[in-house]
């Protein structure tokens, strides 16, 4: 498992060791390891460009989950970030073929299914047209390229696992998904955006890597999602699962521009990750609806959005994220308390502390 410190794929080990399989973890040297340790995980140290090291790592591994890549709209050249998500992905694909790994469930994205101008879902036949695309989307859509041609080139039985936007905890560094709700929550205007996404709780695409190596055809790609809602809609439940108020306004594409934009130079001067940046304003507007029907039967059933918001709060609530003045002004539903236990204590006391 590569990634299996980030929060899909600490869900993923979480899953797997529930269904009774033997799990090893492949680490960087910098990486949070201390819910693996905690899960009984062995740990192995590798960078993705050293071939050695990853085939050390999945000598005696049947099955390779490739959920290591950066998922970020700043800080980072597309070159960076074809380093990581697509070379990444080769020299995975590489070192798990020379391991003798059989088969290879890849975690890409929704995006590379493209988005819609309108309310319309799309399914693993959509392809992204001339809407804009950061550059996170255009190396996602690279990675999934590069994935099957290496899957037939070097016989491995490549599945690909394609996301919505995943909410949920633990979540150390705070990824994009769920930095959108915490965004919201410290907005003081509660602005909501046009436009929709859908959303999808971690657990349940951690549920659906594993449908897709039981039961995922080789040479597919299957898209792993929730319900498809209006942005307003997921700031309003938002607003009631945490007692507070909004969404009071609705961004226009000029005001969000404007305000990354701010937020990036503010980002510049302070060292900070800036709260919303252009590349994620430039997409504000489309629709990221999807099917999922291709998964559903298989077995994928996702619980409903607002579960899945709830159980994202209940950890984002009590996270190092939330600042405590925002927090100090939210009632909370017992939708979301009552999430909180279905976070283990041993993560709990860890929210916050990685390294
Ligand atoms: N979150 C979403 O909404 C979403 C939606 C669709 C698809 N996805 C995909 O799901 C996967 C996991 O994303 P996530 O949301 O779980 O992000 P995340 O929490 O940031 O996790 C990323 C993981 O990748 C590892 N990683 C990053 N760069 C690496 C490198 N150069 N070498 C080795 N490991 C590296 C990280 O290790 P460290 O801990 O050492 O940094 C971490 O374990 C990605 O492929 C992402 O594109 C996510």
């Amino acid at each position: 498992m590569t990634g299996a410190t980030g929060l899909v794929g600490t869900q993923v080990v979480r899953a797997l060791h529930s269904a009774g399989h033997e799990v090893r973890g492949l680490v960087r040297r910098s990486s949070a390891t201390q819910h693996l340790r905690a899960l009984g995980t062995p740990v192995v140290c590798a960078e993705l460009g050293d071939h050695d090291g990853l085939r050390a790592a999945f000598e005696g591994c049947d099955t390779l989950f490739h959920c290591a890549a950066v998922y970020a709209y700043w800080g980072l050249t597309r070159e960076e970030l074809t380093r990581a998500n697509v070379a990444g992905t080769r020299g995975a694909l590489q070192a798990a073929a020379a391991a003798g790994v059989r088969r290879v469930v890849v975690t890409s994205s929704s995006v590379t299914c493209g988005s819609s101008a309108g309310p319309v879902a799309r399914d693993e036949g959509s392809l992204p047209g001339e809407e804009y695309l950061p550059d996170y989307f255009v190396t996602k859509t690279e990675q999934e390229q590069v994935a099957f041609a290496l899957g037939a080139e070097l016989g491995l039985e490549v599945v690909v696992a394609c996301p919505t936007i995943v909410v949920g905890g633990p979540d150390w560094r705070l990824v994009p998904s769920n930095a959108l709700l915490v965004r919201y929550l410290t907005d003081r205007f509660r602005t909501s955006f046009p436009g929709g996404c859908n959303i999808v709780s971690a657990r349940d695409v951690a549920q659906g890597h594993l449908l897709l190596a039981e039961r995922g055809s080789a040479g597919e790609r299957y898209l792993l999602g929730g319900e498809n809602w209006a942005w307003r809609t997921i700031h309003q439940t938002v607003s009631e699962l945490c007692g507070t108020h909004g969404p009071w306004a609705t961004a226009t594409h000029t005001a969000a521009y404007l305000v990354a934009t701010a937020a990036e130079v503010r980002s510049l001067l302070t060292a900070q990750s800036p709260s919303t940046t252009r590349a994620e304003a430039r997409t504000m507007g489309r629709y990221y609806w999807y099917r999922h029907d291709k998964a559903a039967a298989l077995g994928y059933a996702p619980r409903p959005a607002r579960q899945a918001l709830a159980e994202a709060l209940g950890w984002l609530v009590t996270s190092p994220h939330l600042p405590d003045r925002v927090r100090a002004g939210l009632r909370l539903h017992p939708e979301v308390t009552d999430s909180r236990d279905l976070i283990p204590r041993l993560l709990d006391g860890e929210a916050g502390t990685p390294g």
